[in-house]
């Protein structure tokens, strides 16, 4: 990550909008926020519900050097709901402070908060963070984690790093 610039991958997973059905909104609120942080977005992606289809761009934009990959959807508890069993079958490690955090502060904005099972996790060489669906909520939640981002980012490429 030279210049220290977090290069970022979006994914949103959903049905409807990978379906055209309807135009995706989580996706560019997550860029403008990474934008408004001096990060670089550099691949962005709108996939179904499917375990493989989200496996493989995961593992696509980690390869190309996303540091950092958001998703956003398939975190609930609708039947075609599988974000997090998608990303824990190829994860090194889940980082269970992400998620914790996550929920612990999105249940001060709204009870709906407890049905997210959004994580953290390490893929390959990088930090992945499962995120809700709804545009608000996912810029909400990663709002609430950004402070440990870049630290974590610079672990997952190998980057040398003083705490
Ligand atoms: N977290 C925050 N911060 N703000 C929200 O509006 N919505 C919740 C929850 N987490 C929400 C939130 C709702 S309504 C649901 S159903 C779950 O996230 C799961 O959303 P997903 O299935 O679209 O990922």
């Amino acid at each position: 990550m030279a210049g220290e610039k977090i290069t970022v991958g979006v994914i949103t997973v959903s049905d409807r909008a990978a379906a055209g059905e309807y135009e995706d909104h989580g996706g560019p609120a997550l860029r403008e926020v990474c934008t408004q942080r001096g990060w670089k977005v550099e691949a962005e992606a709108v996939v179904p519900d499917d375990v493989d289809k989200i496996q493989s761009t995961i593992r696509a934009f980690s390869a190309q050097g996303c540091g950092l990959i958001l998703t956003t959807g398939g975190t609930g508890i609708a039947l075609r709901d599988v974000t997090p069993e998608a990303i824990r079958a190829i994860m090194r490690i889940e980082i269970p402070g992400f998620g914790e955090t996550m929920r612990m502060k999105s249940l001060a904005i709204t009870p709906n908060a407890i049905l997210s099972r959004c994580l953290g996790a390490v893929v390959d060489q990088s930090l992945v963070l499962a995120l809700p669906g709804k545009p608000s909520g996912a810029v909400e939640c990663l709002e609430f984690v950004e402070g440990a981002i870049p630290h974590s980012v610079k672990l997952c490429l190998g980057v040398p790093t003083s705490c």
